[in-house]
């Protein structure tokens, strides 16, 4: 191995998102990749991200790159699907770093264990929207039929840490009955948020569908695709910080939001101006 990747490998990887809901993205890294340091932004005082335009979601997902990179980062992942569905691909021919999204991922294993090519997808606006999970599905399985829903209520009820509220249920067997005559067999929780509400979305859906979740699949995928470029931190070289947060507004609702659902304890999440 070379030397500068002999020294990238203890570089830490960039985790991005629209806000808090990316969390649920650097816990599945935290638990598959360990010995991996991360450096994750949320653009919390721009949130939410699901109902922007494509061009606005690009030019804030470029900005943070930039900010990732003068960070020392060695990969980058786009923990956000909306930022995955209108950010990724425009922005990759820039990228001199290996970058991963959640949705591609997440839509080629919905594409390998569906039985009868009947898959649902819920996200934001942008996510649905976009269609881009039917298009990384069909390529995959072309004979997959598709079917999104929006379902933009769960991120601030999530939020609102409301995950087991009645409230919270009764909205989900309003967007979920969408799907009741559908016939599908597999459902992509195409959003960041949505893990964090599983148990609930399973029991509506019934035992009959797999659940898909993005983020577990995005970690499995980060781990293929930093052995492929030889820069798997081996964990031989402990460096400090392992964990570190930044945000570009409300750092201490972020600092708790992370506490209650990471397996680690954050100190501090450190305030930066991202448009600067
Ligand atoms: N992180 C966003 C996503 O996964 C959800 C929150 C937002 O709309 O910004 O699409």
């Amino acid at each position: 191995m070379n030397q500068s990747f002999e020294k990238e490998k203890y570089a830490p990887i960039g985790v991005f998102d629209s806000g808090v809901g990316g969390l649920t993205v650097a816990r599945e890294i935290m638990r598959q990749l360990p010995q991996e340091r991360i450096i994750y932004f949320g653009d919390t005082a721009r949130v939410p991200y699901g109902s922007k335009s494509r061009e606005t979601i690009v030019r804030y997902s470029r900005q943070i790159i930039h900010f990732l990179e003068s960070k020392g980062v060695k990969a980058i992942v786009v923990a956000c699907n909306t930022a995955s569905a209108f950010a990724l691909e425009a922005l990759r021919p820039e990228m001199k770093m290996p970058i991963i999204g959640v949705v591609k991922p997440g839509a080629k294993v919905a594409a390998e264990i569906t039985n009868n090519g009947r898959i649902g997808v819920i996200g934001t606006e942008g996510t649905v929207g976009s269609h881009i999970y039917t298009e990384m599905i069909h390529r995959h399985n072309p004979r997959a039929s598709v079917l999104g829903k929006a379902c933009p209520l769960f991120v601030p009820l999530v939020e609102e840490g409301w995950l087991k509220d009645p409230v919270t249920i009764e909205v989900a067997k309003r967007y979920l009955a969408y799907f009741q005559e559908s016939d599908i067999d597999t459902l992509i929780l195409g959003c960041t948020h949505y893990p964090l509400l599983r148990s609930m979305i399973g029991e509506i859906m019934g035992g009959k569908v797999s659940l898909v979740n993005p983020a577990y699949e995005t970690a499995q995928g980060l781990k293929r695709l930093l052995a492929q470029h030889g820069i798997s931190n081996d964990g031989k070289e402990e460096k400090e910080p392992m964990y570190q947060f930044y945000v570009s507004d409300a750092a201490e609702k972020f600092k708790n939001f992370a506490n209650s659902i990471l397996p680690c304890e954050i100190e501090e999440a450190q305030l930066i101006h991202i448009e600067e």
